[in-house]
């Protein structure tokens, strides 16, 4: 069940040759997703030898193995999660029934929505990261750039099974589609907003893969409690993928802090001038991208009242982050929830019903999450004792969906006027300049074991390589 066949055009684990119509649609559309890959997918990067893993097995003692691959042949494929024996639905109006092996009729159009805007979002981030392996600081981190993008690929892959395995000829035509939108594009755009704005530079894309795909992270999590057990399966088995794409955003951004700290003390000042100068990037610039990434990211969960939320909970499609894990009667009814709102000029909570605040229920979980990670950067810095400590802005900053959309409200929570929002905008979120000097930082450094001035080499190398193995083998 688990062992994936990759004699297999498409390498899998859920019997695709048992099923001849499915295995020829997902063949007729794999020429599709190859020529998406060949347009979209890294810039220039086809004939690179890239030191990467692949998924062999879905068991944890086992599942990926490394060696060079040239992207294009990348074996993406469809795992799943092996199935837990008589899984029932845990949560919602369901609750206790037997999990849906099929899709129930009356969820048919949620599910099907659910599926294409999670699939949506997988190729809209290789799109966003293309141009990103031209100027690479590092051998290492480009091949974790590209590490990241195949396996988005392949969480495309894992969307798009479940249309075409699920919902007939509507699930074509959305894979289908999911190929035809494009990230930024004015015409035919993804579908959700931080999946149209550039990453233009590798600041940007570190604090991306920290911030938003550790959204990826929390709407798997929500996904992988749904009673749609297919859903649940395949989204466990992406959450092991994500893990990577988290500790490179993570790691990527500590070692910027960590350069820039060096640099301070040498120089001892903290002048943001002479930092740059220097050329690293001074740490209220970092903060501003940090601002700038984690408001645009926090509105990727949507409204803070929305019945489509409690919809989703109710019907047993998409639970709460560690939904197993609570203690509460997994139905909600009667319960509240606060939201925050701006009333007379200060922000102020306001109970409301739980099932309609389920989208604030998991941005909180999130933003819980992320000010872990703040915190591990803090400590970076404050091993170096450089007195700077990075924070995440408050939620209600810089918000474009649901009640706080265009409330004006500084990273700290205090609402401001819109002549003051105006004229301190600059030190709250990235300038034109600040971005125009961090894309003058970005050059290409390729020898094995270098690094760019703005960022500190990893404290190890990749499946316990040296730093300074050949991760990519240009051709
Ligand atoms: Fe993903
Ligand atoms: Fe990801």
């Amino acid at each position: 069940m688990s062992s994936v066949d990759y004699s297999d055009k498409i390498p899998n684990n859920v019997d695709l040759a048992g099923d001849r119509t499915l295995q020829r649609a997902l063949e007729r559309w794999q020429p599709g997703f190859l020529d998406w890959w060949a347009d979209m997918g890294p810039d220039g990067s086809a004939d690179y030898d890239v030191y990467l893993r692949t998924a062999v097995s879905v068991e944890p003692s086992g599942w990926a193995q490394f060696d060079y691959v040239k992207m294009p042949d990348y074996r993406w494929g469809i795992f799943l999660n092996p199935p837990e024996k008589d899984r029932k639905i845990h949560f919602g109006d369901h609750l206790g029934e037997a999990a849906w092996q099929d899709v129930p009729g009356e969820h048919r159009a949620n599910l099907r929505r659910i599926i294409v805007t999670q699939g949506d979002t997988e190729p809209a981030s290789v799109e966003q990261q293309r141009h990103l392996g031209l100027t690479a600081p590092s051998q290492y981190d480009l091949r974790n750039l590209f590490q990241v993008n195949v396996e988005e690929g392949r969480h495309l892959w894992a969307m798009v099974y479940l249309l075409h395995r699920f919902f007939g000829r509507d699930g074509r035509e959305e894979a289908e589609a999911l190929l035809e939108r494009r990230s930024g594009d004015r015409d035919h755009p993804r579908i959700l907003a931080a999946f149209n704005e550039k990453t233009p530079d590798w600041l940007s894309f570190f604090m991306f893969t920290y911030v938003t795909d550790r959204d990826g992270k929390f709407q798997l999590c929500a996904l992988a409690e749904s009673g749609f057990d297919p859903l649940a399966r395949t989204t466990k088995f992406m959450l092991t993928e994500e893990a990577h794409h988290m500790f490179v955003g993570e790691s990527g951004v500590g070692r910027v802090l960590q350069r820039t700290c060096e640099v301070m003390n040498q120089l001892k000042t903290d002048d943001p001038a002479r930092l740059r100068a220097a050329g690293v990037i001074d740490l209220p610039t970092v903060q501003r991208y940090l601002n700038f990434h984690f408001s645009v990211t926090i509105d990727l969960f949507g409204a803070d009242q929305s019945s489509n939320a409690a919809t989703f909970y109710s019907a047993g499609l998409k639970g709460r982050y560690q939904e197993g894990q609570r203690s509460d009667d997994h139905r909600l009814r009667g319960e509240t929830y606060p939201v925050l709102e701006v009333a007379h000029g200060a922000l102020v909570e306001r109970q409301v019903p739980m099932l309609n605040a389920l989208n604030e229920v998991l941005r909180d979980d999130y933003i819980r999450d992320s000010i872990a990670g703040v915190q591990r950067w803090n400590r970076v810095i404050e091993k170096t004792g450089v007195p700077f400590r990075l924070e995440a802005p408050h939620k209600a900053f810089n918000r474009g969906i649901g009640t706080l959309a265009g409330a004006r409200v500084s990273p700290r929570g205090e609402v401001v006027s819109e002549a003051e929002w105006k004229a301190r905008r600059d030190e709250w979120l990235p300038s034109e300049g600040d971005r125009a000097f961090v894309a003058s930082l970005m050059g290409r450094v390729v020898e094995p074991g270098r690094f760019a001035n703005w960022i500190a080499p990893p404290a190890s190398g990749i499946n316990r390589q040296p730093v300074d193995f050949e991760y990519v083998r240009f051709g």
